[in-house]
């Protein structure tokens, strides 16, 4: 293999000068002492203890005390509906629950059968006679906005829905009356619990009311 210096493909051969260099640096160690290698763990444990005390406080002050309810949105809503109830709603759910079988839906009655409630001279009478007739009930001939009820033998009667009946306390007793007081066109003031209360008292359980018996009430 002769040696020739001017073939490129021939890597150069290092000159003696050269390799003593090359052998004198190999001796020497690269001095290394980790200076910016130290730094990163206590970079690392400032950043998890901040993200550990950061998400501390945050639980803290928003976790709401893990109490089961915080998460529930609409568990604040709820509350206020059920301390709010509008007595309005109370008297037209009470009233789709037991009277639109008789009277239906928009208080027209079934002529010949059921009274209407609308245009009824009994609805927006005193407040005592429609309490009384919720209370006990009512029986025998009427007559409502013109047309006679009840007067056939075997008629149905207007059922009692206080105590002595349905049950219902005053306060629901109360919520339907102003109910069929303010829809299907009427207008009449609204029935306090307090007043049903009163009649109720003193009246207490009895049989239905003969129209003639409340027509002799003031
Ligand atoms: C089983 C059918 C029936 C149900 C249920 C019923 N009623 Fe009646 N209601 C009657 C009948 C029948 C009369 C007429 C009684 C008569 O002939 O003396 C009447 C009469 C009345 C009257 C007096 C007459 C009039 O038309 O204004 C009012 C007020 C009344 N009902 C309200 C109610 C309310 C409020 C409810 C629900 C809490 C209710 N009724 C449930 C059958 C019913």
């Amino acid at each position: 293999m002769s040696a020739n210096h001017s073939d490129p493909s021939e890597p150069r051969r290092l000159t003696d000068q050269e390799i003593i260099q090359v052998h004198d640096h190999a001796g020497e160690e690269t001095v290394d002492d980790g200076g910016s290698y130290k730094l990163l763990p206590l970079v690392m444990l400032a950043a998890l203890s901040s993200l550990i005390f950061f998400g501390g406080t945050y639980i803290g002050l928003y976790a709401g005390h893990f109490a089961p309810t915080v998460h529930d949105e609409r568990g604040t809503a709820s509350a206020v509906v059920i301390t709010k109830v509008d007595p309005a709603v109370i008297g037209k759910k009470k009233y789709e629950l037991l009277c639109t079988t008789c009277h239906g839906p928009a208080g027209m009655g079934t002529p010949g059968l059921f009274p209407p409630l609308a245009k009824s001279e009994w609805v927006v009478a005193t407040d005592e006679k429609l309490i009384r007739i919720l209370l006990n009930g009512l029986a025998g001939p009427v007559t409502v906005d013109g047309k006679e009820f009840g007067a056939a033998a075997g008629a149905v009667a207007m059922p009692a829905i206080g105590p002595g009946g349905a049950g219902w306390n005053d306060s629901d007793i109360a919520a339907v009356a102003t109910y069929i007081r303010q829809a299907f066109g009427n207008t009449a003031p609204e029935i306090s619990t307090e007043k049903v209360t009163e009649i109720r008292t003193k009246v207490g359980t009895r049989g239905a009311w003969s129209s003639a018996e409340l027509q002799a009430l003031k």
